[in-house]
């Protein structure tokens, strides 16, 4: 048996090291933090989309009574923009979160289900879609690409066999 190590490389950076661009899509991620809707977690979710255009999009996370129905912010963003800037790459996102009744934003991750999506587009778009999002300690995460948080990924190429 063989035992291979699968790595994440992620640029741990404060927020005076955070590129301008990369800057105002946290700014906006956090703005869309307020247009969550989160009865039943409490937690809100904004993610923000820069596309080539200069086009910024924002989402947050919906919640239903029914929970599944609920999506969260990623992916309330990016089918938006797929729906309607098909032909528009993504160059980054940027996602954060903070309790309802809070102010500080905390750290949160994507999920797995969010991962795989913004996956699908980035392999559509054939170009990296950089993903930011807070980390520990006040830390922002920047990751190159979504292929990075998804190691042995699910792609269509699978689907052929
Ligand atoms: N949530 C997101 O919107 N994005 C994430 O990256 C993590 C979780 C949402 C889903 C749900 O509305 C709430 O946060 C609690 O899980």
């Amino acid at each position: 048996m063989q035992k291979v190590d699968l790595k994440i490389f992620v640029e741990v950076c404060q927020w005076d090291e955070l590129e301008k661009t990369d800057q105002q899509l946290v700014g906006a991620a956090q703005e869309a933090c307020n247009t969550s809707y989160s009865p039943y977690s409490n937690f809100c979710v904004g993610t923000a989309i820069l596309l080539e255009d200069g086009t910024i999009i924002k989402g947050s996370n919906q919640e239903n009574a029914a929970y599944p129905s609920g999506l969260c912010a990623e992916r309330t963003a990016i089918f938006w923009a797929g729906a309607n800037y098909p032909d528009k790459r993504i160059l980054a996102m940027a996602t954060v979160a903070r309790p309802v009744s809070s102010t500080q934003f905390v750290p949160v991750s994507p999920c797995g289900a969010c991962r795989q999506v913004m996956l699908e587009y980035e392999l559509k778009q054939a170009s990296p879609i950089r993903f930011i999002t807070q980390g520990e300690n006040n830390s922002y995460y920047v990751m190159p690409a979504v292929v990075s948080l998804l190691p042995l990924k699910f792609s269509k190429e699978q689907l052929s066999g």
